[in-house]
């Protein structure tokens, strides 16, 4: 294993040395020891191109400066990155660079998180000698339906062909023209229609492909960003979620090479937050009274959702959990059907599309937590499953039904059964057949609004963060900063000035139904709920949200099935 040394600071000339292996670059090396050598072209998750030059770095014993995205170190290497003549050759880069780039930057979307204008203010000359007028480039030209591309502002780095090619496995970009005319398109008549596609606007290091539905919403410095999870499918891709004034712009991919590395699908980047933006959001708790939904206070509608129970024996009743939910959503809501309602009657629609998935991310399982609802235990032990409950409840047997979060009505047959029902409760984020059939209706948060944890179909278990702020946070601070696991406390505090929805998450309407019910269930947070969970299902055994942090952690062996298994080696 080499040992390469890293010198970062000029003046005193001391490194940090390290042991990597073989064939290691040295701008990995000295990511290793913290040290950020300044690129433009080199992304660690695509191939190396070597094409801007932005990294270059003086080594010992080289006769001339070195690209460290592409050279190998060696036994015994002396890297110094901020040499004298190191930061002339960027600052030379940069002047360079700079030469065609336009001045787009008091309205260019990149603006404050783009690498172009971070490295001129840290290592620009701060001037140019460039007389000349400025080549003129296309702009604003679609290339798909969701990527829009200036050519002025690109630079050239290739990062978004080579992604094309490498990744979303379609080589749809190219450069075309030669020389100063060199600008990137798509195969005359082609348009940039990959389901990644939008992982280019991400990768860009400048203003040069944007997204066409974020396009001049919002400056960056405007919106807080949260640690969350995507909940369009059951890979459940880190993500980042940016909002403003208590709505969400925009997600972005958060790098974990245990689920998906850098990228994201572009479905999961545009559709997965619109719910909790909906305007179809409810926003207050209702009760049917006669015959129509009305809006009531929290209290009672909890006291008439309890009162309305009673009367039902235990084979009267079931519950319908979501795969859409959180674990601490699903592990409260069996708890409440198991202990409280004493029913067996018990579990979840699944969700998914045959066929519409792939070997990169996307899956047909529709869902964020199916696997995490099936492990806490939101399935009957006695297997009267979903399409068991709707035949119950079609010959008369089952009279009354939970429903939380998720739209049970999926089809014509469903809606009239559930309009057979002497008593529907539903948790929803928004009105939908379900709700408009319901007796009684509590809003509840989405993923965006609440801690809450779900498991994805290899058995990861990651933590996703409120970004959104509610009334819920008003009534209960202690619950939104008991830790500082996450940036919430600060990007909220700025930002999110809002109107905050009368939303709860459902596994505290639910406890507190229990708890009129005669139960014991008191939480103060998810965390709370998930620390049970943790000691009482045993594939979750050891964890808790400080374990899960930023990537998540693995369900314990034997948790997943061997559908899920083999699925897991297939990847
Ligand atoms: Fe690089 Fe962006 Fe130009 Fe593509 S569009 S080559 S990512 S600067
Ligand atoms: Fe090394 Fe571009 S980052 S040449």
């Amino acid at each position: 294993m080499p040992k390469v040394t890293i010198v970062e600071d000029p003046v005193s000339g001391k490194g940090k040395t390290v042991e990597v292996e073989n064939g290691t670059t040295v701008i990995r090396a000295a990511a290793k020891v913290g040290v950020e050598i300044p690129h433009f072209c080199w992304h660690p998750g695509l191939s190396v191109a070597g094409n801007c030059r932005m990294c270059l770095v003086e080594i010992e014993k080289m006769p001339k400066l070195a690209i460290a995205c592409a050279t190998q170190v060696a036994d015994g290497m002396v890297v110094h990155v901020n040499s004298e003549k190191a930061l002339n050759a960027r600052k030379a880069v940069l002047e360079f660079i700079l030469i065609n780039h336009p001045l787009d930057c008091p309205i260019c979307d990149e603006a404050g998180e783009c690498n172009l204008q971070d490295y001129t203010y840290s290592h620009g000359p701060g001037h140019s000698a460039f007389q000349e007028a400025k080549n003129k480039k296309p702009k604003r030209v679609p290339l798909g339906p969701n990527v829009v591309y200036d050519a002025e502002r690109c630079i050239l780095c290739s990062r978004c062909i080579r992604f094309m090619d490498e990744i979303a496995k379609e080589p749809t970009l190219t450069f075309v023209e030669r020389g100063d005319r060199v600008f990137i398109d798509t195969f005359p008549g082609k348009e940039l229609t990959n389901p990644y596609s939008m992982n280019v606007i991400d990768l860009c290091p400048v203003g040069a492909l944007t997204n066409r539905e974020y396009r001049f919403k919002a400056r960056v410095w405007e919106t807080s960003s949260t640690e969350a999870i995507c909940t369009g499918c059951a890979r459940g891709c880190n993500t980042n979620v940016w909002v403003r004034n208590n709505e969400i712009l925009r997600l972005t991919p958060r790098n974990n090479p245990e689920v998906n590395n850098y990228w994201i699908c572009d479905n999961g980047r545009l559709n997965s937050f619109r719910h909790v933006n909906s305007a179809e959001r409810i926003n207050s708790p209702m009760i049917r009274k006669d015959g129509t939904l009305q809006e009531v206070g929290w209290d009672e509608a909890l006291a008439h959702a309890a009162d309305a129970l009673k009367p039902f024996s235990k084979d009267e009743v079931a519950v319908l959990g979501s795969a859409y939910s959180s674990v601490e959503d699903n592990y409260i809501l069996q708890k409440f059907a198991k202990q409280i309602l004493g029913t067996s009657n018990i579990d979840f629609l699944r969700h998914e599309v045959s066929g519409d998935e792939d070997n990169l991310l996307i899956r047909a399982d529709k869902t964020p937590n199916a696997l995490g609802a099936r492990v806490v235990g939101v399935v009957s032990p006695k297997n009267v499953d979903s399409p068991r409950i709707f035949e119950l409840i079609g010959s008369g047997k089952i009279k009354a039904l939970y429903v939380m979060d998720d739209e049970v009505a999926v089809t014509k047959d469903i809606e009239d059964l559930l309009a057979k029902l002497d008593l529907l409760i539903v948790n929803s984020w928004v009105s939908s057949k379900t709700t408009r059939l319901a007796d009684v209706i509590f809003p509840s948060a989405t993923f965006a609004e609440k801690y809450g944890t779900y498991v994805n179909f290899l058995g990861r278990v990651q933590l996703s963060r409120p970004a959104v702020s509610t009334l819920e946070q008003e009534r209960v601070p202690g619950r939104f900063n008991m830790s500082r696991l996450d940036n919430f406390g600060s990007a909220f505090d700025r930002w999110n000035k809002g109107p905050r929805r009368n939303v709860r998450s459902s596994w505290e309407i639910i406890s507190a139904i229990g708890n009129l019910l005669g139960g014991k269930m008191r939480y103060q947070s998810a965390q709370k709920v998930f620390d049970e969970v943790a000691q009482s299902v045993p594939a979750f055994k050891g964890l808790s949200y400080a374990k899960l942090g930023e990537r998540g952690a693995s369900l314990s062996e034997g948790a997943i099935g061997k559908k899920t298994k083999e699925e897991a080696l297939v990847r």
